[in-house]
């Protein structure tokens, strides 16, 4: 049909750290029957590769860092349940990819456009029909500007790091509060204050502070902005 939108429709969350915004993103995909990017996934896959080469970023050209970045070989496979499972050369690699460590690569690695540029097209394959919900720090601004709707979530960082403790209680690590939000705030600075797409909210985004809001009220907002914009039917 003339004028008919054939590009599958994207739901953009932005946010920083801890902010609820992969928990959100998946739920949202889930009720919607829709793919779902976790592009942060992406930096920090990169960010173990790196590591188990023994890798610094430094000792690389932009070159061989943007190869790496489109190459890579990674797969995310759901299950029957909605969890992904992520591998890396063939290994699932879940539980490594969350760790202090990796996400401190990710965050440097991030701030390299080399990397972005390597990563900007795998980001984009995940766009496929009935559409994609995708979340990250630059899915409304950058990589996604189309996105019929474009969420940036926030909460302070006092919040963000207690859901960051308790994450990693459950997995049996134990780190103080302190050392959490010292970590959780070094990398907000680095997203929000680096050249290359930056982490702050599109000019057309819906901004919601989740500090005191819990998952299900935050996905009740998304899902009824999500209807609301979504072609009929
Ligand atoms: O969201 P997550 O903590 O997994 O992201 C890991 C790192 O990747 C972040 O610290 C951020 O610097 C970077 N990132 C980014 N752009 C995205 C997603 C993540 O710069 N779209």
């Amino acid at each position: 049909m003339v004028g008919m939108n054939l590009v599958a429709p994207v739901i953009a969350i932005d946010g920083p750290s801890g902010s609820g915004k992969g928990t959100i993103a998946r739920q949202v995909a889930q009720l919607l029957g829709f793919h779902l990017l976790d592009s942060g996934a992406l930096y920090r896959l990169l960010g173990l590769f790196l590591l188990q080469q023994k890798l610094a970023p430094k000792q690389m050209t932009d070159k061989e860092l943007e190869l790496m970045a489109k190459t890579m070989p990674v797969e995310f496979c759901p299950d029957e349940s909605g969890e992904i499972r992520i591998l890396l050369n063939n290994q699932m690699v879940n539980d490594q990819l969350r760790t202090e460590q990796t996400g401190e690569m990710a965050s440097q690695l991030a701030a390299m456009p080399a990397v972005r540029d390597g990563l900007l097209q795998r980001q984009r394959d995940f766009r496929q029909a009935p559409g994609l919900v995708a979340d990250g720090r630059d899915m409304g601004t950058v990589v996604f500007p189309d996105a019929i709707l474009k969420v940036y979530l926030d909460a302070s960082a006092e919040a963000r790091a207690k859901r960051r403790r308790k994450q990693l209680i459950e997995k049996g690590e134990n780190v103080s509060i302190a050392i959490l939000l010292q970590d959780l705030r070094r990398r907000d600075r680095r997203d929000r204050n680096r050249k290359h797409a930056p982490l702050m909210p599109a000019y057309d985004a819906v901004n919601i502070d989740s500090t005191e809001l819990d998952i299900d009220q935050v996905v009740k907002i998304v899902m009824e902005l999500a209807m609301q914009r979504l072609p009929a039917g």
